[in-house]
């Protein structure tokens, strides 16, 4: 029997099989296939400030391994979530991360301000891929700067028992700084990542295939290596704060990967558009694989791929260290390098873990 048990922040969850946002509608569309309490939460697709139609179509084009998407986040807004769906999902039993988006840093803050007293909320994501109309609307998610700032005015506007988990974009040349400032600027969790900005050609019409935007956001087995990188960089760097590995997870042996390579949770995306009863199944298979390897417990599996290759960690640029001091919170932070308590999973609440001497083996 392997433990499941995980953690963001201090928020323990009882399995690490999330859906990622955008791919689970509702909820209410994935609620005929299973229990969305068996998810080990629910995320919501990223809701605004008022309600949006999305782009028309076409909003995807089959790629190989990948489906390259644009659809421009459609959603109900956040009083129309706040009265409908999020209530609705606290009647299921469902753990609710709430994912966000705006265009300014203000539309962030206010999006965070009204789910403040809201009961229902596990955590909240903010989907940075979404353009800074302040800044010629360039994505928030391609400069640390104003990441950081969205992430600091969401971080105040959250109760402290919420985490905050920033998404990262894989679409930058070096994540890590990224994830630094994220966390630095009080996210407790990271997401990663986010699609891979990618474009396909409509041949015959010598066109793009998705004319309105040209480009997309590319997911599904194709980006998995990408994120795989993402998530293992990222936890060299910062080992104690919980990442949601996530980019083209489909069966067990996925989510063993990104578990290894130092995410704490998996999310599943493209994966649910053709089989939506995924969650479960790759839940199952995970627990499959850690039972066939020996581990007992999931957080024993995190990270485990860097003690095999000996972890050797970014060097991190003064400036940054400003993470690695103790936060009062959540403790997500350690100098960079500095081992894991054995058995402590990344972000849990301190002593958690702490009792485990002996490494398992895989
Ligand atoms: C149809 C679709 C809708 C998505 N909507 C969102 C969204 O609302 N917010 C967000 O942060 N990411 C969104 N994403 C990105 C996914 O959450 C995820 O980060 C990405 O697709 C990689 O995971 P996957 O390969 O398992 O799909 C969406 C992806 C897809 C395919």
């Amino acid at each position: 029997m392997t433990t499941l048990t995980t953690w963001l922040g201090h928020v323990e969850l009882p399995n690490p099989v999330l859906n990622a946002a955008g791919c689970g509608g509702s909820g209410r569309e994935l609620s005929p296939f299973f229990d969305l309490a068996r998810l080990g939460a629910f995320v919501t697709g990223s809701i605004a400030l008022e309600a949006r139609a999305g782009r028309p179509a076409p909003r995807a084009a089959e790629t190989p391994s990948g489906l390259l998407g644009a659809t421009g986040l459609p959603g109900p807004g956040i009083e129309a979530f706040l009265a409908k769906d999020l209530p609705w999902l606290l009647k299921q039993g469902a753990r609710t991360v709430v994912s966000i988006a705006g265009n300014t840093v203000d539309e962030y803050a206010e999006a965070a301000r009204r789910l403040h007293d809201a009961p229902g909320v596990t955590a909240i994501e903010v989907n940075l891929a979404c353009p800074n109309a302040e800044d010629r609307g360039v994505m928030f998610a391609a400069h640390a700067d104003a990441a950081a700032d969205v992430v600091r005015a969401v971080r105040a506007h959250t109760r402290q028992d919420v985490p905050v988990i920033a998404k990262l974009s894989p679409d930058l040349a070096d994540v890590v700084t990224m994830a630094l400032a994220c966390v630095d600027a009080g996210a407790d969790a990271l997401s990663v990542v986010n699609a891979v900005l990618g474009m396909t050609i409509d041949t015959p019409a010598r066109r793009p295939a998705l004319p309105g935007v040209l480009s997309g956001g590319l997911s599904g087995p194709a980006i998995r290596p990408i994120a795989v990188r993402c998530v293992y960089e990222v936890h060299a760097a910062l080992p104690k704060v919980p990442l949601i590995g996530m980019g083209g997870v489909a069966r067990g042996e996925d989510a063993l990967e990104f578990i290894v390579a130092g995410a704490s949770a998996v999310a599943v995306g493209t994966a649910l558009l053709h089989d939506p009863s995924a969650p479960p199944r790759i839940l199952k298979e995970l627990e499959e694989a850690l039972g066939t390897r020996g581990i007992g417990r999931l957080t024993d599996a995190v990270g485990l791929a860097h003690r095999a290759t000996g972890n050797v960690p970014r060097q991190i640029r003064p400036e940054h260290l400003a993470v690695t001091a103790p936060r009062p919170r959540a403790e997500s932070s350690t100098m960079p390098g500095t081992p894991s308590p054995a058995g402590a999973p990344p972000g849990a609440p301190h002593g958690a873990g702490e009792d485990k001497i002996e490494e398992s083996s895989s």
